[in-house]
């Protein structure tokens, strides 16, 4: 039988639309006892820095209605380590991998992506420039078109793995970010990173979050999501992996409809660890059932 789900993302073959979110899915290996990593489209790890990071002062995720904040900070192993210890297991369980890149230059970014070319098993670059929990790099970046057009090229020049930017829902003009990464080379676009909010604890009068400010992610922020990924879809001719609060099957679809060509599940994962494989199944099920490809569907919402 032809694999319904296989998903084509410029020059990226996945088996299946659904991914799992940077941040959200640590680095792949942690899930291989509760599921079988390899049946999902694919796993956008941990964001990884050259060096390793200690991230943000603790408390770093409070639940908020709908959704969470988290000020992680970027908190990871740094690349030698993800590549020496990690990379092995999610060889052998047959993961397909998409390194989240982090960087604080154009140059920075360059040199991590040249350094993964030499890893074996890494299927994409996702390129970060929109993290809201870090002091430099990550928003800073993808704020406007100029800084986030000026990492694209660096890592194009630096990489022929397939580059994913990751977007900003807080950018000025988010088609514009997209227009300019796509003009610099990017393969596809991924959206939505987190937006910037707080909480306050009404009886210690202090932030609950150990930095004040965190990135909010979930259910909340679904429809911002999916009126951003329409709007991307207008503006440019490459793919986009849409997220932002996808929970169950009809948010996916959701997406597709919008103008995503697959999907990244993010914060779901920490109520459900097995909601991606899930998702798979319902979502090859609707295709068997209605006789669709998801591709059928993608950008195919019927505006007013
Ligand atoms: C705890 C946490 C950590 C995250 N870390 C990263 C990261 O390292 N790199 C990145 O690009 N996005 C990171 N994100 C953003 C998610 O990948 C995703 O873009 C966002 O949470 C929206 O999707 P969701 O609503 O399904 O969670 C993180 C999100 C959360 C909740």
């Amino acid at each position: 039988m032809t694999n319904v789900l296989e998903t084509v993302l410029g020059p990226l073959t996945l088996k299946n639309p659904i991914l799992v979110a940077s941040g959200t899915f640590g680095y792949g290996v942690e899930y291989s006892d509760v599921m079988d990593i390899s049946s999902i489209g694919g796993i956008s790890v941990k964001g990884i820095s050259l060096q390793p990071r200690p991230g943000n002062p603790p408390p770093r995720m409070c639940e908020t209605p709908s959704g969470m904040l988290n000020s992680i900070g970027l908190a990871n192993v740094g690349f030698d380590v993800f590549v020496t210890r990690m990379m092995p297991k999610l060889r052998e369980q047959g993961a397909t991998v998409i390194a989240n890149a982090y960087g604080t230059s154009a140059d920075e970014f360059a040199e991590l992506c040249r350094k993964f070319n030499d890893v074996e098993g890494i299927a994409a670059i996702e390129v970060n420039i929109s993290c809201p929990n870090v002091k430099s790099g990550g928003i800073h970046f993808g704020v406007s078109g100029k800084p986030a057009a000026e990492v694209t090229e660096a890592v194009r020049k630096a990489t022929a793995l397939p580059v994913i930017v990751k977007l900003s829902p807080e950018a000025f003009d988010i088609k514009e970010v997209a227009r300019a990464v796509e003009a610099a080379g990017a393969d596809s676009v991924s959206l939505i990173n987190t937006f910037r909010g707080m909480s306050i604890d009404v009886n210690t009068r202090k932030p609950r979050l150990g930095v004040g400010f965190g990135g909010l992610s979930g259910p909340a922020v679904r429809p911002l999501a999916v009126r951003m990924v329409y709007d991307v879809a207008q503006a440019v001719r490459i793919p986009i992996i849409g997220m932002g609060g996808i929970t169950c099957l009809r948010d996916v679809l959701e997406f597709f409809l919008a103008g995503a060509s697959a999907v990244q599940v993010g914060t779901a994962n920490f109520s459900n660890p097995t909601v991606a494989v899930e998702l798979v199944r319902d979502l090859e099920q609707y295709c068997e059932r209605n006789g669709v490809k998801p591709f059928d569907l993608v950008g195919k919402v019927q505006m007013p």
